[in-house]
């Protein structure tokens, strides 16, 4: 599936992805340095946040309450926000675009 992701800078690049990934994995694997992704994926850092294209909204795992809380402690927190590791990145989200979020 087809992953496009826009930097900080508002640069979009289009990557094409294995499935099985998580999102997060997808972005960082791919050279974007800018997304931290400091714990690794265990949901307890919160520097994978990406804002993801409201059309995919009802496509996405829902919100562990881990993840809420996580995503609360950012100042970039808005309705589109999640942290990008806790998206297992499969078909049906073929064509996904997620922005990463503003460094808090
Ligand atoms: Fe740490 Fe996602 S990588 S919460």
């Amino acid at each position: 599936p087809k992953l496009t992701v826009v930097t900080r800078a508002g640069e979009e690049s289009t990557l094409d992805v294995a499935s099985g990934l998580t999102v997060m994995e997808a972005i960082r694997d791919n050279g974007f340095d800018e997304l931290l992704a400091l714990c690794g994926g265990c949901c307890s850092c919160a520097t994978c946040h990406v804002h993801v294209d409201p059309a995919f909204a009802d496509r996405l795992p829902p919100m562990s309450e881990d993840e809420d809380d996580l995503l609360d402690s950012s100042d970039h927190r808005d309705a589109t926000s999640r942290l990008s590791c806790q998206i297992p990145f499969t078909d049906a989200l073929d064509g996904l675009k997620v922005r990463i979020a503003e460094e808090d």
